[in-house]
């Protein structure tokens, strides 16, 4: 059985975020109440086959011991490129492929990925094939419902859903919408009857406003022939929200000290055992030169603090004093001044 086999229904997933969804944010929202699957951020194919781009491709593609299971998501053009990466996932520790055909970033699009997918069709199901004959993963697939015009999902999604993908999660808008519009629900049921003739085997998705645990419930008592949620913006408002927890000023603070003592472990370096068929062994070590055989591997994490602060609105909100402490945080430029702060406080 493959990982979409194994969850359970209705199941939730943290929709995968450039920028937000990295190796840090995933364990704290493990940490806060994990959903039941994680994405990676998407990964440039045609960066992982480059050797310029190698290394880079490969930090956006470290799994944490609270990530599995988890899917790497990846997005490009390159069909020969989708193979390649594809075929190093299972080793790396994956559960599975999605591929990335709703992305709406215009450098991305210019490219020739992400949302640009849907005005390829017959380019997307060679990237898809050569995906899933390159590995034993199982292949999925994350989109929109068209580019510019509402009912082009009709046929888009059934071109998809021909080639059978494991799972299929549908953002229930254009990419011309962004997300200015609110999702598209009421095209759930016919979504629902593509994917029933079509390919009943892969698993259905929904994504766009989803606000919490909760919410999900609702919908699924709504379209129970759904097999998944995926939230996405709603954890900025409550990282607790894979869990129906209403969490304490105290818990939030716990979480941001966390995402700051993790950002110092990995910018810093750090060893962590595995054993060869992927599996952890030991937990991770500081980088202090003891650990030296040849199945270890060094964790490196290379973002700037600047971009850590985006993240201190998530967990300094909605409680007094906030706002002032918010402030206060977004003035330091070091992991150790924000600690000092959040101590005093
Ligand atoms: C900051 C940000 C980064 C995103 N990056 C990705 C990405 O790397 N891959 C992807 O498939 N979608 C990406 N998305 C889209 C989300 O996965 C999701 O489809 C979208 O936010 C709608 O869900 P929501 O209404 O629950 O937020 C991103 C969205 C945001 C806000």
């Amino acid at each position: 059985m493959n990982i979409w086999q194994q969850l359970p229904k209705p199941f939730l997933i943290l929709a995968p975020m450039e920028g937000v969804t990295d190796i840090l944010f995933r364990q704290v929202i493990a940490s806060a109440g994990r959903p039941d699957l994680f994405f990676t951020e998407f990964t440039n194919v045609s960066s992982y086959a480059s050797e310029k781009g190698r290394a880079n491709a490969l930090e956006r593609l470290q799994i944490a011991p609270t990530d599995p299971p988890i899917i790497a998501q990846i997005w490009g053009k390159n069909p020969d490129h989708f193979s390649e990466v594809s075929s190093a996932l299972l080793s790396l520790g994956f559960s599975g492929v999605d591929l990335n055909f709703g992305c709406p970033d215009k450098h991305v699009n210019k490219a020739g990925g992400g949302a640009a997918m849907i005005k390829t069709p017959e380019l997307a199901v060679e990237c898809f094939r050569n995906a899933h004959k390159s590995t034993e993963l199982p292949v999925s697939i994350k989109t929109r419902l068209g580019w510019s015009d509402l009912n082009e999902y009709k046929t888009w999604l059934s071109i998809l859903l021909a080639e059978h993908p494991a799972a299929l999660t549908v953002h229930l808008r254009t990419k011309k919408e962004m997300s200015k519009v609110p999702a598209h629900y009421e095209l759930i049921p016919d979504i629902i009857k593509l994917r029933d003739e079509i390919s009943p085997e892969t698993k259905l998705i929904i994504n766009g406003d989803i606000r919490d645990h909760a919410h999900a419930l609702e919908l699924h008592q709504q379209y129970p022939e759904v097999d998944g949620f995926m939230i996405g913006r709603s954890v900025f408002q409550n990282p607790y929200c894979f869990t129906d927890h209403i969490p304490t000023r105290k818990e939030l603070m716990e979480l941001l000290k966390l995402h700051l003592d993790l950002y110092e472990k990995y910018t810093n370096g750090f060893l962590r055992s595995i054993a060869t068929n992927g599996e952890l062994l030991a937990s991770a070590t500081r980088n202090d030169g003891l650990a030296r055989s040849g199945d270890e591997k060094t964790y490196s994490y290379t973002s700037s603090y600047e971009p850590l602060k985006h993240f201190f609105k998530i967990y300094v909100n909605n409680f007094p004093g906030a706002k002032e402490l918010r402030a206060k945080l977004m003035e330091t430029h070091s992991v150790s001044e924000a600690c000092e702060i959040i101590k005093n406080t």
